[in-house]
Parts: structure tokens; sequence; C-alpha cells
């Protein structure tokens, strides 16, 4: 996959994103990733991305021409150009695995106040927020998108299951995990994940997960085994 970023921020992606699964995924060929600075599209002395509001108010709004020049020369046909803001689509596992079917990205960070709106009706295919809270720019979020993005290539997880029962993949919270020893300061591991039935761990895990998703996210869409037994009731 090609993920390309635009961003006024470029040294923030230094980092994050040369480390352990991300880096692997990278030297591999999984995840083709480039930085682009927004400045490098504007044409002034002062290298301008930013101007006042119509109509007055605080801070600075993004101009369209950079942001128009960038997004025209970076992206093609089957580049999918998403804009970072707090007005998108909550980001979810569910929108992760969507991003991770497509060939190409573009994530276009805001700064400042944000884009002008024109920006956000005729550039970008959607708006992505990673949650409903403000940061000063869009570089953490796309980092974030990116992150999650990138594990669920083909080939990006040491095993590819490990992605399709954890957390969010199947409308439940993980199973409760142990490792060695299997007693620490008392606290034993339960009996089941030592008695070596495959099949009973499974059925064990699965239930752990409903109940721990029934207590700690009842938004969550819970168990689609028990949904199927509910529609054929
Ligand atoms: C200070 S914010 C602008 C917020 C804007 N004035 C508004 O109220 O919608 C600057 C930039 O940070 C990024 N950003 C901030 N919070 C975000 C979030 N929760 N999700 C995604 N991007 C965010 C966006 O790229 C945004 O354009």
């Amino acid at each position: 996959m090609k993920v390309d970023v635009l961003t006024l921020f470029p040294p923030m992606f230094a980092g994050p994103l040369d480390e352990s699964i991300i880096k692997r995924a990278r030297d591999a060929g999984l995840l083709d990733l480039r930085i682009h600075d927004l400045r490098d599209y504007t044409h002034d002395r002062h290298r301008t991305v930013d101007d006042r509001p119509f109509g007055g108010g605080p801070g600075m709004v993004l101009k369209p021409e950079p942001i128009f020049e960038a997004v025209e020369k970076l992206a093609n046909e089957r580049t999918r150009v998403i804009l970072m803001s707090p007005q998108g689509r909550k980001f979810d596992q569910a929108i992760a695995r969507e991003l991770a079917r497509q060939s190409e990205l573009l994530l276009v960070c805001g700064s400042y106040e944000g884009f002008d709106e024109r920006i956000r009706e005729s550039l970008a295919h959607d708006e992505i927020s990673i949650g409903d809270y403000v940061l000063t720019n869009g570089a953490l979020p796309a980092m974030v998108v990116i992150d999650a993005v990138t594990r669920l290539l083909p080939g990006a997880l040491g095993d590819d299951a490990s992605s399709a029962d954890e957390s969010f993949s199947q409308g439940l919270l993980e199973y409760p995990q142990y490792t060695r020893p299997a007693e620490f300061r008392r606290m034993k591991v339960p009996d089941m994940l030592l008695s070596g039935n495959h099949a009973e761990i499974e059925k064990w895990r699965r239930e752990q997960a409903r109940v721990r998703t029934k207590n700690k996210r009842p938004d969550l869409p819970g168990d689609p085994d028990d949904s199927d037994k509910v529609a054929s009731k």
C-alpha cells in the first residue's frame, strides 16, 4: 500500500513510524510511506499556507491553493484523499479495515483553524477524526491511522491471525491473556488455560470476551453468534 501524507510538520513523523511493526512493514515493502511538506507547494517568499478567515474571527485558515496543487500532483485515480479533521467520521477498527483494502491513500493534515471549506467540498473523498477532542494539527491523527491500517496489511504481523480475534475485530473485546509464570505473587493463571484442551480453551475465551465486552463496552455489537441466535428466534 502507498500512503502519502501532506503536512506542515514532516519532522513529527520521524520516530513513531520508524519502529517495530511499522518499520518492518516498510522494510518489507508492504507500506510505501512518503511525507510531503505542504510549504513545498507555495510560490511566495514566505511560503505562505494560511490566511485570515473571511468574516473575521480568531486564528488562521489553510489556503486552498497549496493543498489543491499538492493533491493534484500527488494523487491519481486510485488515490483516496482523506482530510484529518475533528469533524470527520470517527475512526475505528472497521474504518481501519476499509482503508487497508485501498491501494493508495493521501492523508491531508490540517493546522491552525483548519481547512478552507472548498478543500473539504471538492478535493477530499473522506474526512476522518480520531476522536471527539481537538489536537493542534493532523500529524498525530495521521500517524494513528497509518499505524492501525498498516498492522492489518497481510504479512505485517508475524501471524495474521493476531488481528483476527483481537479487540473490535468481531464486535467483542479480546479475552484475557496470560503468560509465564503460571503463578505470580499468589495470582494464578486460570486452570482452564493450563488444561491443554484447545476446544474448551476456545469456548472459555469466547465467554470471557462476551462478559468483558458486556461489562466494559456495552455499546459494542457483541458476539455475532448471539445476534444470529436472536435473529433466528
Ligand atoms: C486545531 S484543529 C482545527 C479544528 C477546527 N477549528 C474545528 O473546530 O473543526 C487543526 C487540525 O488538527 C487536526 N485535528 C485536530 N483534532 C483532530 C481529530 N480529533 N481528528 C483528526 N484530526 C484532528 C485537523 O487536521 C485540523 O484541521
